[in-house]
């Protein structure tokens, strides 16, 4: 079966990917769970949809299973949420002989994530992604946490899942818009990994058909391969992980401006996207030739992202509070080339003023599909 392993020496383990695959997980969890209790935490429309196979998958007798459906959205990640879990599996009596799975998205996978990295200091674990961000980022690598009042993702820790079962058959139900940003993410990687993924991208937006297996399958396995390779050399986010924030200093700021949840993460990840290659461009504008291909995908990319009152000044005022600000500067990752990442918090204002203005004007001309 086709695997991509994530290399972390004595927490090494297996990203499984491709249609019909969720056939194996009974094999997995024999292996890592072979008497424990399995307590699986689903998001609710998923659960609605996908549950009977989930169920017939899972082949476990009633007296080792506990199911929960939990709210889908942001406001899910909550400490709130981790609680109530908390006291469910407290109730239950669970150890860590125990295992816990999560199926859904990034929501899911984090929240989920978190309530095994810390109850009892760590009960193993494993998710299932069912959206496409899921599946190429919010599942790899092991980052879990929840929201705060005073930002996103501010309370979590690194826990290791033992495998991550990526079944793109489960797409087939996920709305066009989610599967958008789930390309927000592909086409930050496409930048991130040169020309590995931009022809793979190109290919499948061309085809028109959000939903075709093969190519989903394919672009999903390389876009893990990258991550888990970085995970494998940076676990905590200390060096070269930090690349994936590629597109994100900006991604935030637009997603603020735009109103609270006006515009999805992914689809403000597009934005993002366009506005650091253009801010690299003016930066070193004999690097433009190298970027032709790159930028012409993204900005057929932005028209599929509804399209949005976006104000320039809004949009800088918001950088300020970007939460990877190095005291008073951001850090951006910017390309020098395509598949060359690197990482500064040097970048002048006026440049970002005016990469932003360069996005803003492409953008305000197209979007809208998905609205
Ligand atoms: N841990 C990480 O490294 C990491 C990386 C990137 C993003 N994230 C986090 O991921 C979250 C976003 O994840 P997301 O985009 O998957 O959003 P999500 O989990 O909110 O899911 C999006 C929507 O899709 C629905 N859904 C899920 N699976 C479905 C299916 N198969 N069919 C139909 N509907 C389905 C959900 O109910 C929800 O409404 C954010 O909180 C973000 O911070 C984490
Ligand atoms: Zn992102």
């Amino acid at each position: 079966m086709p695997q991509i392993e994530v290399k972390l020496k004595d927490r090494a383990y297996p990203v499984i990917i491709g249609g019909g695959q969720i056939k194996h997980l009974a094999a997995f969890l024999k292996k890592h769970a072979p008497d424990s209790r399995v307590f699986v935490f689903y998001d609710a429309r998923f659960y609605a949809l996908h549950r009977p196979t989930v169920k017939r998958a899972l082949k476990l007798p009633r007296a080792r299973l506990f199911e929960l459906a939990l709210p889908p959205g942001e406001k899910t990640k909550s400490l709130t949420h981790a609680k109530k879990i908390y006291d469910i599996l407290l109730g239950e009596k669970i150890t860590r002989s125990d295992f816990i799975l999560a199926c859904g998205g990034g929501v899911i996978c984090d929240l989920v994530g978190y309530v095994a990295a810390t109850l009892l200091r760590g009960i193993p674990w494993a998710t299932v992604p069912t959206t496409l961000l899921a599946m190429v980022d919010a599942a790899i690598g092991g980052k879990t946490g929840v929201n705060h009042g005073r930002g996103k993702n501010l309370i979590g820790a690194f826990w290791q899942p033992k495998f991550v079962l990526c079944d793109p058959r489960f797409l087939n139900t996920l709305p066009p818009r989610q599967m958008v940003c789930g390309l927000g993410e592909i086409v930050k990687y496409a930048g991130l990994t040169g020309y590995k993924i931009l022809p793979q991208l190109k290919k499948y937006l061309e085809k028109s058909d959000f939903y075709n297996e093969r190519m989903l399958t394919r672009m999903i396995e390389s876009n893990v391969a990258y991550k888990a390779g970085l995970v494998a050399e940076d676990e905590r986010d200390e060096g070269k992980r930090r690349f994936l924030n590629f597109g994100h200093t900006f991604a935030h700021a637009i997603e603020n401006a735009a109103g609270y949840g006006r515009l999805l993460h992914g689809e403000a990840v597009i934005l993002g996207v366009a506005t650091a290659v253009e801010a690299g461009i003016l930066r070193k504008p004999e690097s433009e030739r190298y970027f032709k291909e790159y930028s012409a995908l993204i900005n057929d990319m932005m028209n599929l992202a509804p399209r949005r009152r976006l104000e320039l000044d809004k949009i800088m005022t918001a950088m300020a509070w970007d939460k990877k600000r190095n005291t008073q500067r951001a850090r951006f990752v910017l390309l020098s080339r395509l598949g060359k990442p690197f990482i500064t918090d040097d970048l002048d204002k006026n440049i970002v003023k005016k990469a932003l203005s360069k996005m803003l004007s492409k953008y305000q001309t197209g979007g809208g599909q998905y609205a």
